[in-house]
């Protein structure tokens, strides 16, 4: 499959991908990158895999037509079988998640639906779940449809909270997860038929 993965912050799940792929663990190939964000650390791995990458922000555009535009014929110039969103900020339009439905995958740090939705990202999330006084947490590979994190559940991965955790070490720990869980998520798309019933996900 060939992959777009987007993504605003330091790429590291990029980077789990795209070694995944070197090592063999999975066969897709990520041949576009996009951040809205020219300072992404994503746009930076891109270029030293000589990747084909693009800084697309709406602030370029006129109107969200012509952002999405844009967008999509990147998509299809590149022949794009799934969208990895891998710590993108922006919403994804509904008429490409209608045009790319059940090939977008997002990846959450908490364990959805709990810990998910409006406010709930970065540090703010394992702040949360500290707070909450859960002692499980862990991260969420999921289908993307129009709702805010509420795509259904591919794979997730529970990690146990240690007494004296702080969300800065929560969060270290669960991106390292993260960079497992995706690869594995990918995988499965490569190797099975994805069926979506009732906001749920089986493979065949
Ligand atoms: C990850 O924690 C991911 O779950 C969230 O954003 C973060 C991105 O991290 N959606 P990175 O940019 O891949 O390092």
């Amino acid at each position: 499959m060939n992959l777009c993965v987007l993504a605003s912050g330091s790429g590291s799940n990029l980077k789990a991908i795209i070694n995944a792929q070197k090592s063999g663990k999975i066969t897709s190939k990520v041949v576009l990158v996009i951040s809205n964000n020219s300072a992404s650390g994503a746009l930076n791995t891109a270029k030293q895999n000589r990747i084909p990458h693009y800084h697309l922000s709406g602030k370029q555009f006129k109107t969200e037509a012509e952002f999405n535009k844009k967008f999509l014929s990147l998509l299809k110039r590149f022949k794009i079988d799934l969208i990895i969103l891998a710590g993108y900020m922006k919403m994804i339009n509904p008429a490409i998640i209608k045009i790319y439905k059940n090939r977008i995958l997002n990846i959450h740090p908490a364990l959805l639906p709990a810990f998910g939705g409006k406010g709930m990202y970065g540090i703010y999330i394992h702040e949360a779940v500290l707070k909450s006084g859960a002692d499980v947490s862990g991260a969420t590979v999921h289908l993307v449809n129009e709702h805010y994190d509420k795509g259904p559940v591919v794979l997730q991965k529970k990690i146990k909270i240690k007494k004296g955790e702080d969300a800065e070490s929560l969060r270290k720990k669960i991106l390292r997860v993260e960079h497992k869980l995706y690869p594995e998520a990918i995988k499965l798309f490569e190797s099975k038929k994805v069926l979506v019933k009732n906001n749920k996900v089986y493979f065949n």
